[in-house]
């Protein structure tokens, strides 16, 4: 009998993490999840998923982690690097305390991962997978941290993918949204306009796991998902330069946490 296969996500306590993670158990793949608080209801409902507990900037614990899971055998061969938070930080006033947070954690937090990864994995066919975002067509002016730092994960990413490929390494990134979850559900937005096209052009996170599913077993380097809000961004970036600071931002829902 062949092993099931084996994916590590950050970041299912909700959204697209907790989506990815109830769709590859339901498909029969190990799943280890790596989550900054312990939530008991929903690992009661997953007993068969590893559950470890530690913030995704701890680079000790990264470390810790996979010496463990290098030790045990059990290293997953695909890392789901869904955690993620998006905060205001330039709305009035720039605030580089909330701007270096979202950075470490989108960027750094991801970056923990796959340095540390890389030296056990080389040569196994690992899998990794960013989740971006199509504020890096578009961005919000109120969240520099996390336009920067999607932007920067979607580069190092593209580059990464082009050296690691011939040690059996892929670095693949998700260019997502607006999909409905903890991130943009409920955030204020500038206009009446601006909430009925969003609320217009954001899908499911159940809608979404199809796709992502697909695109992480496909050979392609990036996903853009859903596509009409991708080709909704490009046009409006294109709007941009003619008007330059007509799009005067958002809040999103998860800056008030
Ligand atoms: N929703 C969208 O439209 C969209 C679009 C583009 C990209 N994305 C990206 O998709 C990813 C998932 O977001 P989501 O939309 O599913 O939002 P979400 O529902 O708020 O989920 C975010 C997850 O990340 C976890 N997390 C945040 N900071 C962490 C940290 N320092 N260490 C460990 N875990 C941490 C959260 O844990 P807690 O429960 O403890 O807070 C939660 O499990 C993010 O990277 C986001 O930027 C989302």
């Amino acid at each position: 009998m062949t092993e099931p296969q084996h994916i590590l996500i950050t970041g299912t306590t909700s959204g697209i993490g907790l989506g990815a993670l109830k769709a590859y158990r339901a498909m029969g793949w190990r799943v280890t999840a790596i989550n900054r608080r312990k939530v008991p209801a929903l690992e009661a409902q997953f007993p068969d998923v590893r559950f470890h507990h530690f913030d995704v900037r701890d680079l000790e614990s990264v470390k810790k982690y996979f010496q463990d899971a290098a030790e045990a055998k059990q290293l997953p061969t695909v890392y789901l690097l869904s955690a993620g938070i998006n905060k205001v930080d330039n709305y009035g006033v720039f605030s580089l305390d909330v701007f270096r947070e979202v950075v470490d954690t989108n960027m750094m937090g991801v970056l923990n991962f796959v340095s540390v990864a890389i030296p056990y994995l080389a040569n196994s066919n690992g899998v990794f997978v960013v989740a971006a975002s199509t504020s890096n067509i578009f961005p919000n002016p109120n969240c520099m941290g996390y336009f920067i730092s999607k932007l920067a994960v979607t580069e190092i990413f593209k580059r990464m993918d082009r050296l690691y490929r011939g040690q059996g390494l892929r670095f693949k990134t998700l260019i997502l949204g607006p999909i409905a979850t903890n991130i943009f559900v409920g955030g204020q937005m500038a206009s009446k306009l601006q909430m009925a096209v969003r609320n217009l052009i954001t899908v499911s996170v159940d809608d979404t796991m199809q796709p992502i599913m697909r695109f992480i077993q496909s050979d392609r380097q990036s996903l853009c998902y859903p596509k009409r809000s991708y080709a909704l961004f490009v046009a409006l970036s294109v709007l941009t330069k003619v008007y330059p600071g007509f799009y005067k931002g958002s809040a999103p829902a998860s800056s008030a946490k």
